[in-house]
């Protein structure tokens, strides 16, 4: 304990990182002792049946067709990767397990905004797709990827003689928490044949509360969907999960049929080991959906809009006091700002000394090249209190 970071402190806001439901360290407790191997279904058929509804339960929030399969990842930047496997050797076709990129083909060209999460550059780099072929587009005055600057950079590749294959939006940008244009994304993805890829593993569970259902819930237009329960679910980590509209792709991407490993088909059953790359596989969809069958969905609704209501709280605080400046509208649950005294080398500084001082700790935001503070709510015993009191401590630090 002493040499672990306290993450259920109440003024632990950094990242988007929750402190955990109660639930959920004793799911991941029982299925440790169950021990089950959730990679083929014979070795874990109950573990299958709750991975399987838990799947059929998200993919019918966002109104995913009967086709859709997925699986329960490590977090969001595995469901990326796999999201990204799977339009990748969609795009390059049959050929793709067995050529991959040898052939000296024409480039293959991803499109996201400038705000994207680095999972993204990861996957990209892993996929052998290369960096250079990730197009950041430009956004607009709400951190939103602008569809002008998206279908001039698609023409250009095009007239280059490169091959565009996917777009990849965010539901809740990592520094802002904006939300790219997802409708009009899939307009466009659908009449360029692009494969839409949302990662949601930061905003798309918020489709659960009544404030965000709207703009969350036409998610389910994408090709694929990244979500992350150890995020808004509040489980304990590792909880991500990836839904892919036809399953088949997820399929052809992953499935490896050895010999040394006995399959049985039953219609009623998945063989999640070719659903991702994982062989050996935890039962990590027992503490989500045991999370989700306990506390109900309506808890966890009421939760994000308290922890959307601090941050407004602290929003309106800092509007409201002259000595700081928002660096974003405040849309989500997080909180961009700048301690308008210092310059960006100071604030970074204050950060450093809220952690010092055992005071808070929040986390860095570099905003349109300006460097600032960033207050990300996601821990349940954050009050009010919390939020005026880090702000009156930064005064101190400042002298004012
Ligand atoms: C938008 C976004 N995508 C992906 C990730 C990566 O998720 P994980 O940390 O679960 O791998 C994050 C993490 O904060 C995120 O905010």
């Amino acid at each position: 304990m002493p040499n672990s970071t306290h993450t259920a402190h109440p003024r632990f806001l950094p990242y988007v990182q929750p402190s955990p439901n109660a639930l959920s360290p004793y799911a991941d407790h029982v299925a440790a002792v169950l021990n089950q191997n959730c990679n083929l279904w014979h070795l874990s058929p109950a573990a299958n049946v709750v991975e399987q509804s838990l799947l059929r339960w998200f993919a019918d929030l966002f109104g995913l067709p009967r086709s859709t399969g997925g699986i329960v990842t490590s977090g969001g930047s595995m469901a990326n990767l796999v999201a990204l496997t799977a339009a990748r050797d969609h795009a390059l076709g049959r050929s793709a397990q067995a050529e991959g990129l040898q052939t000296g083909g024409t480039p293959l060209v991803l499109y996201t905004s400038e705000e994207v999460h680095s999972s993204i550059d990861k996957a990209v780099s892993i996929l052998g797709l290369g960096t250079n072929n990730l197009r950041r587009v430009p956004t607009d005055e709400r951190f939103r990827l602008r569809l002008d600057a998206l279908a001039a950079a698609v023409a250009a590749d095009r007239a280059a003689g490169r091959r565009p294959f996917c777009v990849v939006a965010s539901a809740g940008t990592v520094t802002t928490g904006a939300i790219d244009p997802i409708t009009e994304l899939a307009m466009f993805c659908r009449e360029e044949a692009l494969w839409l890829h949302v990662d949601g593993a930061y905003g798309a569970l918020a489709a659960l509360s009544e404030r965000f259902r709207e703009p969350m819930s036409v998610i389910g237009l994408a090709d694929s969907v990244s979500l992350d329960p150890h995020k808004f679910l509040f489980c304990a980590f590792e909880a991500g999960c990836v839904l892919v509209r036809d399953r088949q792709h997820l399929v052809n991407a992953f499935s490896a049929q050895p010999s040394y490993l006995t399959m049985s088909e039953d219609p009623d059953f998945i063989d999640f080991a070719n659903h991702g790359p994982q062989l050996s596989r935890a039962f990590k969809a027992l503490k989500v959906w045991w999370s989700l069958k306990h506390f109900g969905a309506d808890a966890f609704a009421s939760t994000i809009e308290r922890m959307h209501d601090l941050a407004l709280h602290m929003g309106s605080e800092i509007a409201r006091r002259a000595a700081f400046e928002l660096l974003a509208p405040v849309v989500f649950n997080c909180v961009c700002f700048r301690v308008r005294a210092l310059d960006d080398a100071g604030n970074r500084r204050v950060l450093k000394s809220l952690v010092d001082g055992g005071d808070a700790f929040l986390g860095p935001a570099v905003v349109k090249g300006r460097s600032g503070l960033r207050a990300c709510f996601m821990n349940l015993r954050t009050e009010r209190s919390d939020v005026n009191f880090i702000l009156d401590r930064l005064l101190e630090f400042t002298g004012d």
